[in-house]
C-alpha cells in the first residue's frame, strides 16, 4: 500500500504538481526569512498587516489569565469569555447576531452542511473554495455550478430547479480568492429575493479590506443587511486566526443545534479570540491601512497595464496567469532568486491550464519593496 501512495507521490512530481512544505524562520512586517535568505512576502492574506502588530503585552496577560488551550468544545466548556466579547463586538459592526467558528474552513461546512439536506439545493459559482465546495457536498442537497460571475446563468437555473426543492441556497464568494475579481452583489440580492433563495456570502478576502468599518464588499456595495449569510475570517485581513458567521438569530441558534463543524470540535484557545478581537477592532479603525493597500494595488495594475478601473483595480489579489505548471514553477523560483516568496498555484487548486501566481499585497509593503518585481513581471509576462 505504501508503494501505492509512493508511485502516486511520484507521478504528481512527474507533472510538476507535487506540494511540499516550506519553513518560515522568521517574519518581520512582509518580510519573511526562508533558507536564510528575507524575502518579501507575496502569499499571505494579512492584507493590513496586522498579524505582526497585535501586541503581546495584552495577549500574555490573556494567556496567563486564561491558559493555553480551551480544552474543550464551546457547547462543553470551552465557551470562555472572549467569544462573548467578540460575538457582541461583531454584532454591534454588522448589526446582526453573529457565530465564531474555529476557521473558515470549518464555518464553511458548517454553514452548508448545517442549512441543507438532500430536499434543498445549492447553486454556487464554479469557482468558489475548496472549502464550500466540501460543505455542500457534505451537506447531501442537489448542487450546481453556475460560470463563475455569470448571472443570467445563474438565472436560468433557479428559473429551471428552484421550484423543486425545499431550501435554496445561492453561493457566492465577494472577492474570489484566486482571481481577485468579485460578483455584482446587488445583483444577486434582487435573484435571491425573486426566486426565495437565502444568499451565502464567503468574504474571507474583502472583510478588512473593503466597506467603510472594512465589514466586506456587501458594507461597500451597500447590500450588508440583505445578505442572509455573511462569513468572515479572522486569520486574513484581520491578522488572527478562526471565523465567524454573520445572519438572523434563528440561522444562528439553528447552526449551535446542527451544525456539525461547530458541535464537535475543541474551541479555540482564548489567547487568540482575544487576538481575533483587537485585529476586529484595529481592523475597523484602519481607514488609513484599508487606502494604503487598495492604493498599492491600483499602483500595480498601472505600472503592469492592467487597469480596468473603479473598485476592481483596488483588490490586493493581483493574478498572473501563466498556465502551464512547469512555465509557473519557473516564474516562482525565479522570483525567489530575486527576493520574492510567491509560490506557484496549479491544479486543482485552480482550473487545469490556468496555473499561476497569486500575488496579494499587504498595508505594510512599500511601493519601493514592489517596484524590483513589476520589472520582472514585466519581462517574464510580455
Ligand atoms: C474564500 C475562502 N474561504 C474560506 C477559507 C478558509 O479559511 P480558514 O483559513 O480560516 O480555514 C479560505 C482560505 O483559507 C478562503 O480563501
Amino acid at each position: 500500500m505504501l508503494d501505492d501512495l509512493r508511485r502516486e507521490l511520484e507521478a504528481l512530481a512527474a507533472r510538476g504538481r507535487k506540494r511540499s512544505l516550506r519553513v518560515i524562520s522568521a517574519r518581520r512586517g512582509p518580510w519573511v526569512k526562508v533558507e536564510g535568505r528575507w524575502l518579501l512576502n507575496l502569499s499571505s492574506n494579512d492584507y493590513l498587516g496586522l498579524s505582526t502588530e497585535i501586541s503581546s503585552e495584552r495577549i500574555l496577560a490573556v494567556l496567563e489569565e486564561f491558559g493555553s488551550g480551551a480544552g474543550a468544545a464551546r457547547l462543553l466548556s470551552g465557551n470562555h469569555l472572549y467569544y462573548a466579547e467578540l460575538e457582541e463586538t461583531l454584532q454591534e459592526l454588522y448589526g446582526r447576531p453573529a457565530l465564531v467558528f474555529s476557521s473558515g474552513y470549518l464555518a464553511n461546512l458548517g454553514v452548508l452542511s448545517g442549512l441543507c439536506s438532500r430536499k434543498d439545493v445549492i447553486f454556487a459559482d464554479k469557482l468558489v473554495h475548496a472549502s464550500l465546495i466540501d460543505g455542500l457536498r457534505l451537506s447531501g442537497a442537489t448542487f450546481f455550478r453556475y460560470p463563475h460571475r455569470d448571472l443570467s446563468a445563474l438565472e436560468d437555473l433557479l428559473r429551471k430547479h428552484r421550484g423543486r426543492y425545499r431550501r435554496a441556497i445561492i453561493l457566492t464568494e465577494s472577492i474570489f480568492s484566486m482571481d481577485g475579481d468579485f460578483p455584482d452583489l446587488p445583483a444577486l440580492v434582487e435573484l435571491k429575493r425573486r426566486y426565495e433563495a437565502l444568499l451565502v456570502v464567503d468574504e474571507a478576502h474583502a472583510v478588512g479590506v473593503f466597506g467603510e468599518r472594512g465589514l466586506g464588499l456587501a458594507e461597500e456595495m451597500g447590500v450588508l443587511s440583505e445578505i442572509d449569510v455573511l462569513i468572515g475570517t479572522f486569520g486574513k485581513a484581520l491578522g488572527s486566526y478562526g471565523a465567524f458567521v454573520v445572519a438572523e438569530e434563528v440561522v444562528r441558534a439553528y447552526l449551535i443545534n446542527r451544525a456539525r463543524a461547530f458541535i464537535f470540535t475543541t474551541a479555540l484557545p482564548p489567547v487568540v479570540v482575544a487576538a481575533s478581537l483587537v485585529g476586529l477592532r484595529e481592523a475597523a479603525a484602519s481607514s488609513r491601512r484599508r487606502k494604503k493597500v487598495r492604493d498599492l494595488a491600483r499602483a500595480f495594475r498601472e505600472s503592469l497595464g492592467k487597469t480596468s478601473g473603479g473598485l476592481a483595480d483596488q483588490v490586493p489579489i493581483l493574478p498572473v496567469i501563466v498556465g502551464g505548471d512547469r512555465e509557473t514553477l519557473a516564474l516562482s523560483e525565479r522570483l525567489f532568486a530575486a527576493g520574492f516568496l510567491a509560490p506557484a498555484i496549479r491544479p486543482p487548486t485552480v482550473p487545469e491550464g490556468t496555473a499561476r501566481l497569486r500575488l496579494s499585497l499587504s498595508a505594510s509593503m512599500e511601493w519601493e519593496d514592489l517596484r524590483p518585481l513589476v520589472e520582472i513581471l514585466r519581462e517574464s509576462c510580455d
